[in-house]
C-alpha cells in the first residue's frame, strides 16, 4: 500500500526539494499535491521542477481549514509534512488528521519556540542569547505552535564567532540529513 504524503511550505521549499528526492525511488510513498500559503513562494519553482502540482490557498482557507481538507481528501492524502510552513494548523484540519501531521522546527524545543519564531528569526534569537548549542525538533503537531509531542531531535555546537547565517546553514543541513529518513520511519512502523 502506498501512503501519500502532502507536504505544506511557505517559503524556498529546499526541505520540500530534500524530501520528495530521498523518496524518489521509494514506490510505497508518493507526494500527489504541494500546498502553501503564499502564491510567490519559491517552492512552487521547484515544485515545478519536481513534476508535483503546487497549490495556494489564502491564509483565510487555511485558518477556516474545509477547503484544506476537501483538497486533501479529493487527493486521498493520509499524511502532513509541514516543512517552513508558517501559519498554524487550525482545528478543522487537526481533526481530520489526528496524530498525523508533522512538523520540523529550527531549535531545540522547547527552546526558541511559539509565535514569530521561525526561520531566521530563530537563529538570531540562538545567537543573541549566547548558547552553545541548536538544532532541529521534529514534533506533532497540535493546536498550539511548535507545542506537539516531540519526535526527535538532533544537535548541533554554535561557536562564539558563529552568525545566524553560520547556525542556518548547519541546522539546515541536520534537517536534510534527519527529516526524510524520521517522516520514513514513523510512516513504516
Ligand atoms: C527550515 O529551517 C524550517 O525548520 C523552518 O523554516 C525553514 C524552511 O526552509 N521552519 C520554521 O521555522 C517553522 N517554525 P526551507 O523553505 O528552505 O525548507
Amino acid at each position: 500500500m502506498t501512503t501519500k504524503i502532502v507536504l505544506f511550505a511557505s517559503g524556498s521549499g529546499s526541505n520540500v526539494e530534500n524530501i520528495v528526492n530521498y523518496f524518489s525511488n521509494k514506490s510505497n510513498f508518493e507526494f500527489p499535491l504541494i500546498l502553501s500559503n503564499k502564491s510567490d513562494a519559491f517552492v512552487h519553482e521547484r515544485a515545478k521542477n519536481l513534476n508535483i502540482p503546487s497549490y495556494t490557498l489564502s491564509n483565510e482557507d487555511f485558518r477556516e481549514g474545509y477547503k484544506v481538507v476537501s483538497l486533501l481528501k479529493e487527493h486521498n492524502i493520509d499524511f502532513i509534512v509541514l516543512a517552513g510552513f508558517l501559519l498554524k494548523i487550525s482545528s478543522p484540519i487537526l481533526e481530520a488528521y489526528p496524530n498525523k501531521i508533522i512538523n520540523i522546527h529550527p531549535a531545540l524545543l522547547p527552546k526558541f519556540g511559539g509565535k514569530g519564531m521561525y526561520g531566521d528569526y530563530v537563529h538570531k534569537a540562538v545567537v543573541e542569547a549566547g548558547e552553545e548549542e541548536s538544532g532541529i525538533t521534529i514534533h506533532y503537531v497540535n493546536e498550539n505552535y511548535d507545542e506537539g509531542n516531540i519526535i526527535f531531535q538532533a544537535k548541533c555546537e554554535v561557536l562564539k564567532n558563529d552568525t545566524p547565517e553560520n547556525v542556518a546553514s548547519k541546522v539546515h543541513q541536520l534537517e536534510y540529513l534527519h527529516y526524510p529518513k524520521v517522516i520514513e520511519n514513523l510512516l513504516s512502523n
